[in-house]
C-alpha cells in the first residue's frame, strides 16, 4: 500500500482509508476487528469514524482494537455535527457541542489525542468564525492534530479557509465528500478547490452503497434483501432503488461490467481504481459489510487502469455541467 500525505501537511495516510460505519451496525465486533487486522497487515494506517456511527459504537470498536495496537502507527479520523442527544446543544458546530464530544470521542477511542477531527456538515446555524476558533483551540490543546470539512459546499468551505487563514488558526487540511462513477458533481467545484488550496480530498461513498461493486444488474427487479441499498429505499437515504434504477446508471453499470472481464478485476475493484487514478484523490474510504468485501476493495490498489480505460469510464460516466461550470469550461478550455 502506497502513503501519501494529507493535501499540504506533514500527515502520510495510506491510500485506502478503512471506514467503519457498519461497525457495530451491520458488522458485528468480532468482524470489525479482523477487517482492522487485515486492513493493517495489508498496510493500511488510516481509520475512519465518526461519533453518530451507531451512537458511538463504532468509534468504541476502534478504540478497543486500537488500544493493542502502537497507537503512533495509525491515523484515526472522527467527526463531530450530528445529533448525539436530542438536547438544543447535542448537535451542531456551536462551541459547547464540539467542546463536549471531543472528550467523549477521545474516551471511546481511548486515546489522548485525535489525528483528524473532521467537522462531519457545515451548520447553517452557527457562526463558522465559532466552530474554527474552536477547533483552533482543540489542535492548539494536543487533543487533536489536524481539522477537516466533510459535506461543504465550494463556497462555505472556501470562507472557513480565508476565515482561518486571516486569524492566523489552524486550517482544514482536507475535504470528505462524495465522489463516484455516478455521482460526479464534486468535479465541478470542490476538486479543483482543494487541489488549488492544498487540502487532501478523502471520498465516501466509493461505490455508492454497492451500486458500483457489480451486485446490481439490469435485470433485477428490486435490491437484494437486507442489502444497503435496500435499507436506503426504507430509511429514504440517497442510494436508493427509485432514485437509482434508472438507464443512465445501468450504462455507467454495463461499462464497468465490461472493463472488470477485460482486466479480470471485479467490478468494486475497478470502481475504487477509477478513483485511486484520480490525481486529486487522496483516500477513497472503504465501506464494507463483508471481510468478502474488504479483501475484494483491497485488491484495489498497486495496479491500474489504462489510459484508454479510464477514458472510457469518464465518457461512460459524464454528467453535462450545469451554468456557469457549463460555460467556463467551453469558453476556457478546462
Ligand atoms: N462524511 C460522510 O458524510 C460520510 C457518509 C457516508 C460514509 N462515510 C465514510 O465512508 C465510508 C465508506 O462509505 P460507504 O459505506 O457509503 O461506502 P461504499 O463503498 O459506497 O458502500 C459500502 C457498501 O457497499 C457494499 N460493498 C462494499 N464493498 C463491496 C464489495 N467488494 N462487493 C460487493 N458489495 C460491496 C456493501 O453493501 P451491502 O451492505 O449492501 O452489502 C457496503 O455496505 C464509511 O464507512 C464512512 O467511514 C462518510
Amino acid at each position: 500500500m502506497k502513503y501519501v500525505s494529507l493535501g499540504n501537511s506533514g500527515l502520510k495516510v495510506s491510500e485506502l482509508c478503512m471506514g467503519s460505519m457498519t461497525f457495530g451496525r451491520e458488522t458485528d465486533e468480532q468482524t470489525s476487528y479482523t477487517m482492522m487486522d487485515e486492513f493493517s497487515a495489508a498496510g493500511g494506517n488510516f481509520i475512519d469514524t465518526a461519533n453518530v456511527y451507531s451512537r458511538g459504537t463504532s468509534e468504541e470498536i476502534v478504540g478497543k482494537w486500537l488500544k493493542r495496537q502502537r497507537r503512533e502507527d495509525y491515523v484515526v479520523a472522527t467527526k463531530v455535527r450530528f445529533p448525539m442527544g436530542d438536547g438544543p446543544n447535542e448537535s451542531g458546530l456551536g462551541r459547547a457541542h464540539i467542546m463536549q464530544q471531543v472528550e467523549a470521542s477521545l474516551k471511546r477511542l481511548q486515546t489522548d489525542y485525535i489525528d483528524l477531527y473532521q467537522v462531519h456538515c457545515q451548520d447553517p446555524i452557527t457562526p463558522l468564525e465559532e466552530s474554527l476558533a474552536t477547533l483552533n483551540y482543540l489542535v492548539q490543546s494536543g487533543k487533536v492534530r489536524y481539522i477537516g470539512a466533510s459535506n461543504f459546499t465550494p463556497s462555505m468551505l472556501q470562507k472557513a479557509l480565508d476565515i482561518s487563514k486571516a486569524h492566523g488558526w489552524e486550517p482544514f487540511v482536507s475535504l470528505q465528500a462524495k465522489y463516484n462513477l455516478l455521482t460526479r458533481s464534486s468535479e465541478w467545484e470542490l476538486l479543483p478547490l482543494c487541489a488549488r488550496e492544498g487540502l487532501g480530498f478523502m471520498v465516501w461513498g466509493p461505490l455508492l452503497g454497492g451500486w458500483l461493486s457489480g451486485r446490481y444488474t439490469r435485470d433485477m427487479q428490486a435490491p437484494p434483501k437486507n442489502s444497503r441499498v435496500e435499507q436506503a429505499e426504507e430509511e429514504g437515504w440517497f442510494e436508493s432503488w427509485q432514485n437509482y434504477n434508472t438507464e443512465a446508471t445501468w450504462q455507467v453499470i454495463d461499462t464497468l461490467l465490461e472493463i472488470a472481464k477485460e482486466t479480470g478485476r471485479s467490478p468494486a475493484q475497478v470502481s475504487l481504481n477509477w478513483l485511486l487514478r484520480k490525481c486529486e484523490v487522496t483516500s477513497p474510504i472503504i465501506g464494507a459489510r463483508r471481510l468478502e468485501h474488504l479483501r475484494d476493495n483491497l485488491s484495489a490498489a498497486e495496479w491500474s487502469l489504462t489510459q484508454e480505460q479510464m477514458q472510457r469510464l469518464n465518457t461512460a460516466s459524464s454528467i453535462p455541467a450545469p451554468y456557469p461550470y457549463d460555460m467556463v469550461q467551453q469558453n476556457c478550455g478546462c
